[in-house]
């Protein structure tokens, strides 16, 4: 039997998401139509000795237990238990593991996989689960790896190892110069004896910290119990046979900035095509949804949900995602963007690069467009940059335009490169502009 767990993190995490997520917890953000862990949880449910998967982090329990109970009842046939671990507060990417210890172990698992709840990535877990045991029986790690350009290897954990054992010598989280282009894409397989190391760190830590009155402001403010699985872990792992990674072709991104949701959207749609067609919506396919609407002309891949609303006349795709109760009117033209639920797009309005929240209301005749951030397609290796809000200058940097939930525009109006702010009522066009 093995598990798998969901790093998640909490409510501070995921500032550069805003403002999408100020209304839905980034790791249910819906990609593809699913909400972002959905994706991993459907990976995970595909290896057939997987029994449990807990998903760990921050949030109130009340912000996921819909979520969790929705994932149970899907998979209910598969006899897979899914829960929500929840961290007093943030214990770091390795303290939650430890503090859920007898939750992971319990059943006895052979090992566990560990998934950072913010990556995208078609998760190639039968192969890294077997990549793992035919190890030695010293690994108790394994990392999935993959290959970034020089530059951008510098913005994760980068990894030297033997091509021919995996052996990893070195590890370096966020190096501030080159050390290698194989970087960690934060899936991890790990037998159950990870747990002795981490709690010889658990226990040096609490020597450390006694000698320390951390909670008077003379420490560092964080509990004993906050474990960096990278620093703490992998780094002293590495060269000792231990720590083992697996170079992976695969398609795989990280999901920090809403850019980077309109990228993933794409890939996951993509992999719909060999995962489940079912979902997508065909080429130039003009289909009653079960409610006698009509489904418009298509260009793939474009998701769109059964309760969705599209008037035949409409235009979508490429790469659109449309969610449930959305409403699209005569001759709207919606291109490489996502539409939350409950959205109307009223007659003829253009939508490109663009995320449009929940509950959005936008006029007829208008046009919503951002400038999309894709990987360098000329770089090998190239992966999403993920652009701070303002360049050098205090410009705000060119990228999707995104709607808070609830947001108006009325009728005939631009909105260019814009992030607007949840609630907000637009009264005339904008560019370049955040709308506080
Ligand atoms: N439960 C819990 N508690 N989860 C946490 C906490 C915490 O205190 N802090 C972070 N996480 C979760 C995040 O939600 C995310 O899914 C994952 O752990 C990674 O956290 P980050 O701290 O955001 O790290 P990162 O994404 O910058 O870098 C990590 O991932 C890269 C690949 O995406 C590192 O592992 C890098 O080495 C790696 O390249
Ligand atoms: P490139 O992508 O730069 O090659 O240009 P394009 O001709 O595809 O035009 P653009 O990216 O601006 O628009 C994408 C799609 O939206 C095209 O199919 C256009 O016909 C359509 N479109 C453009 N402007 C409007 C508009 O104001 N209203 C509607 N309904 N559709 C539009």
């Amino acid at each position: 039997m093995i598990k798998a767990v969901i790093l998640i993190g909490g409510p501070q995490k995921g500032t550069r998401f805003r403002p999408l997520s100020l209304d839905t917890p980034k790791p249910l953000f819906p990609v593809a139509g699913r909400p972002l862990i959905a994706h991993h949880i459907e990976a995970c449910v595909q290896l057939k000795e997987l029994k449990e998967i807990l998903i760990i982090g921050f949030y109130p329990q009340t912000q996921m237990e819909g979520f969790v109970s929705d994932m149970q009842a899907l998979y209910s046939s598969s006899n897979i238990n899914i829960r929500y671990l929840q961290e007093f507060t943030s214990l770091g990417t390795a303290g939650g593991m430890y503090h859920f210890r007898d939750q992971i172990r319990a059943g006895n698992p052979r090992a566990f996989f560990v998934l950072n709840g913010d990556v995208c990535a078609d998760f190639p877990l039968q192969e890294l689960y077997t990549f793992h045991t035919e190890r030695p029986s010293s690994a108790l790690v394994t990392i999935m790896s993959t290959e970034a350009t020089r530059q951008q290897s510098l913005h994760y954990g980068c990894l030297v190892f033997d091509r021919a054992s995996g052996a990893v010598s070195h590890y370096v989280e966020k190096p501030s110069s080159y050390v290698s282009t194989f970087i960690n894409c934060g899936v991890y397989v790990c037998s159950m004896d990870i747990f002795t190391k981490l709690a010889q760190i658990f226990h040096a830590k609490g020597e450390e910290y006694s000698c320390l009155s951390y909670n008077n402001g003379n420490g560092n403010g964080k509990e004993q119990g906050h474990i960096k699985w990278e620093q703490e872990v992998l780094t002293p792992l590495a060269g000792t046979d231990e720590l083992f990674a697996m170079p992976v072709p695969n398609w795989w991104s990280q999901l920090k900035t809403a850019g980077s949701a309109i990228y993933a959207n794409r890939h996951y749609l993509a992999l719909y095509r060999r995962t489940h067609p079912e979902r997508l919506a065909n080429v130039g396919q003009k289909r009653g949804d079960g409610d006698g609407n009509l489904i418009c002309s298509v260009y793939p891949d474009v998701y769109v949900h059964p309760s969705a609303t599209v008037h035949p006349t409409a235009v979508l795709g490429p790469n659109v995602a449309i969610g449930p109760g959305v409403q699209i009117g005569p001759g709207v033209r919606i291109r490489e963007s996502i539409v939350l639920e409950q959205a109307q797009i009223k007659d003829h309005t253009l939508i490109l690069h663009s995320i449009v929240g929940r509950g959005c209301i936008i006029g007829a005749w208008t046009r919503v467009e951002g400038t999309p951030s894709d990987p360098d397609p000329n770089k090998p290796f190239a992966k999403m940059e993920n652009p701070p809000l303002f360049n050098n200058e205090g410009k705000l940097n060119p990228s999707i335009t995104i709607l808070g939930c609830f947001v108006q525009i009325p009728a005939e109006k631009i909105l260019l490169n814009s992030i607007v702010l949840p609630h907000k009522e637009l009264s005339r066009s904008f560019k370049n502009e955040i709308i506080l």
